[in-house]
């Protein structure tokens, strides 16, 4: 489809997200080094930025609190097409607070978190004050920046305020907003003090996006049972209006994965990998560090592997890649001394002085690692005990052309359901069911492992990110504005 406008122009879009692609360093004075992070949503617009003039607007990662300083990062930020929101003197209650302290652990089924008693300046009043603020911050520069016609998509859980500041704004305005976490139950979504605040200001916007069936089914009882409206096939009608609520499942950039597992170098980095871990099978499993992933039940069931598999005890390892992550926030920092806890304690009973059964890492590596380690594994262990989609599983099926390694994820993880047919799906919180599907994996006959890995592979590839993007904004491109409805009428 062609998106040209009446202008043969290509139409303007505003993707604004928490974080901008690029991540900022300062070099030196008023000096600043800038790399993009190519994640799944910037993959996700590669498709679309032939068809939309595309702009992102989102923070920076870093605090700039000089008028000049400010001035140097936007102008070297405008050069890739990147608008900055300085978020100064909210960022601590917004981001760690209200986004990741109190939304994140309710839309991950973990729970509303105890509010801290003992300090009255971090109530969960005074980060949703902040959130709001922050909300109104991305508004601000959306508004220095908009043209009559763009188009604005609003990403995740830190901005659900943003559609209905954008209506209020400029109800012509075609806003789309999508979620990348899951949506929860509406039982455990109903403990949030703000329910109906932030619902209404998402169904603002004119096209919802979740990446399961089972998150927009949940949206929707939610909406019914908070709201009281009623979903129906097109979505949600809401005073007089509707909101379209659809699924689009994300994807990766296979080919991305595909091509570096043939540069030299990291065919050398591979062997290299190899030759470490000769006469031995690899699980691997890439996280962030983050409560959802699971990563203590993983540990205790490759334990319980281990107890009950003395043959396996020197021929496997487990190597985890645990990427910090969200260090200011208390539940993330008790989460880190649990895991290295468990690691010294399973080391310490089934390892020798030559050889240790897992490999913890508290760091990220570098794609082209990644790739090698990727493609070297013979099993991957995805054990998200609630996750939007698990990419990290598709960009293993992506490096697997060569090994035909086998996936073991969750059915927790988004991916679960667009994978289920060639991962071995598994419930994570039964540590006896994830040692049996780890046992099971590194037992697979090779036709098998063929089969599920043709199917993985296949749907990856068909699956893409850019597939995502263009679906997205295909739906949202299509959808009349309430406004241009009524002047229709
Ligand atoms: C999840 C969220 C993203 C977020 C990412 C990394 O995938 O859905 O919006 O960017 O985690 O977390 P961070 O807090 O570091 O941005």
């Amino acid at each position: 489809m062609d998106y040209d406008d009446a202008r043969g122009e290509r139409p303007r879009l505003l993707v604004v997200a928490n974080r901008l692609p690029v991540s900022a360093k300062r070099t030196g004075e008023n000096s600043w080094s800038l790399e993009m992070s190519p994640g799944g949503l910037v993959s996700g617009l590669l498709g679309i930025t032939s068809q939309f003039d595309t702009k992102w607007v989102g923070w920076p990662g870093v605090d700039v609190h000089d008028e000049i300083e400010k001035n140097a990062l936007t102008e070297s930020l405008a050069e890739m097409k990147c608008i900055p929101v300085f978020l100064n003197g909210v960022f601590d209650q917004y981001y760690n607070g209200y986004c990741n302290g109190i939304l994140w652990p309710i839309l991950h089924h973990m729970g509303l978190p105890q509010e801290d008693q003992h300090d009255t300046n971090q109530t969960f009043e005074t980060q949703y004050d902040a959130y709001k603020k922050a909300n109104r911050m991305f508004l601000d520069v959306i508004i220095d920046n908009y043209e009559e016609g763009d188009i604005v998509w609003c990403h995740d859980y830190h901005l659900m305020f943003l559609p209905q500041y954008l209506k209020e704004y400029n109800n012509k305005i075609k806003v789309g907003w999508f979620l990348h976490s899951p949506f929860p139950s509406s039982e455990v979504y109903k403990t949030l003090p703000s329910r109906s605040e932030l619902l209404r200001a998402i169904l603002a916007a004119d096209l919802l996006g979740f990446h399961t069936y089972d998150f927009a089914r949940h949206f929707l009882s939610t909406c019914t049972r908070i709201l009281g409206v009623e979903g129906t096939h097109e979505g949600v009608v809401y005073q007089g209006r509707v909101t379209r609520v659809a699924v689009f499942p994300i994807g990766i950039d296979p080919d991305r994965f595909i091509r570096t597992c043939k540069l030299p170098e990291v065919t050398q980095q591979m062997n290299e990998l190899q030759e470490k871990f000769a006469g031995k099978k690899v699980i691997l499993g890439v996280d962030r560090l983050d409560m959802i992933k699971g990563i203590p039940q993983k540990y205790l069931a490759f334990e319980k592997f281990l107890e009950e598999n003395p043959y396996w005890r020197d021929k496997v390892v487990l190597v985890q890649i645990a990427v910090p992550t969200r260090n200011d926030v208390p539940e993330y920092r008790k989460l880190k001394s649990q895991v290295h806890g468990l690691v010294g304690r399973i080391n310490g009973r089934f390892g020798s002085v030559s050889s240790l059964p897992i490999h913890h890492l508290d760091c990220s590596v570098d794609f082209n690692y990644l790739c090698a380690i990727y493609a070297i594994a013979d099993v991957m262990l995805v054990t998200s005990l609630r996750d939007g989609m698990n990419l990290v599983s598709y960009e293993f099926v992506a490096c697997q052309e060569a090994k035909k390694g086998v996936l073991v994820l969750s059915e927790f993880a988004g991916a679960g359901q667009s994978l289920g047919v060639g991962a071995l799906i598994v419930n994570p919180w039964d540590v006896t069911e994830v040692s049996s599907a780890i046992k099971e994996a590194l037992n697979m006959p090779a036709e098998e492992r063929e089969t599920r890995h043709r199917s993985n592979f296949q749907y990856v590839c068909t699956h893409s990110a850019e597939k995502w993007g263009l679906d997205f904004m295909s739906e949202l491109n299509g959808i009349i504005p309430e406004s241009e409805m009524q002047m229709r009428k």
